[in-house]
């Protein structure tokens, strides 16, 4: 196994153009696999409540949701960097309970924490970074912010006030204090720009290939469903596969060719 990803190497790989590859984790039996597979880093996302639990968004998503996930992670993994994502609802009102929350996370075994938002969020990211927790930002298209935004939209488009904007949230996160940021759902030059902007990682979803490390979420990627955004690759097709072994479970118990001598005690 090779050695744990820990804080201070996001910061090595970009210095050496070495790309980040974070995937969304949600429990201990897949990031016993992704990990054997060789991701840095995991992410915990709040859309475990859109990809496991059945919301129709990241919104209904509770601190308690992440944290119960969180840990799951945490006991499946050895060698990734795990960070989890502060749901809506458990930074907002003020920084001190957004630190509580951050808490929280730590406890239940993150290493760092993911929250949305950009210039609005650079006080708070300061108040986690000062309680002594790694924070990740996420700026470009922030799910749960899907009412305010119209809708999952791609961000910084749309003439030169919106990339300056977009600019100014990613180096305030930066100032802030973050170590890495999420750009989601950004035109790839201006992803370009920014990434050569910041001293810290960009990690991009919808971005391009030029951020300093790509997300994605694993449901997606692996093909668990009938569809994914248009900037997700499927890497595989494992819900067809499951499925698959589903069918012939079903069609082994029915026939009474399972179990089978090799699968039962004589004695
Ligand atoms: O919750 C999540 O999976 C995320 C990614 C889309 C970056 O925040």
């Amino acid at each position: 196994m090779a050695p744990k990803v820990r804080v201070h190497h996001f910061a090595q790989k970009k210095a050496a153009g070495e790309p980040i590859v974070m995937l969304t984790c949600y429990d201990a039996v897949t990031a016993k696999i992704f990990d054997a597979a060789g991701v840095d880093t995991f992410l915990v996302g709040d859309s475990y409540g859109s990809t496991i639990l059945g919301y129709a968004s990241t919104i209904p998503v509770e601190l308690e949701d992440m944290e119960r996930a969180t840990a799951a992670v945490a006991r499946g993994t050895e060698r990734a960097f795990i960070v989890a994502d502060l749901p809506l609802g458990s930074c907002e009102a003020s920084d001190a309970l957004a630190v509580e929350s951050a808490i929280r996370l730590v406890k239940a075994g993150a290493e760092a924490v993911k929250l949305e938002g950009g210039t609005r969020r650079a006080r708070t990211i300061a108040a986690i970074v000062d309680a002594g927790i790694n924070v990740c930002a996420h700026i470009g298209y922030t799910p749960q912010s899907i009412n305010a935004l119209g809708g999952p939209r791609v961000q910084g488009r749309g003439g030169k006030a919106a990339e300056e904007r977009l600019l100014a949230d990613a180096l305030a996160v930066q100032e802030a204090g973050a170590y890495a940021v999420v750009l989601e759902m950004v035109p790839a030059p201006l992803a370009v720009r920014i990434t050569e902007s910041l001293d810290i990682p960009t990690i991009g979803i919808g971005a391009g290939n030029a951020t300093d490390g790509q997300v994605l979420v694993w449901t997606d990627m692996a093909g668990m469903g009938d569809w994914q955004p248009s900037f997700a690759k499927r890497f595989g097709e494992v819900g067809a596969a499951l499925r698959k072994a589903v069918e012939d479970y079903c069609e082994d118990v029915r026939a009474r060719a399972f179990p089978d001598p090799d699968h039962t005690f004589d004695k």
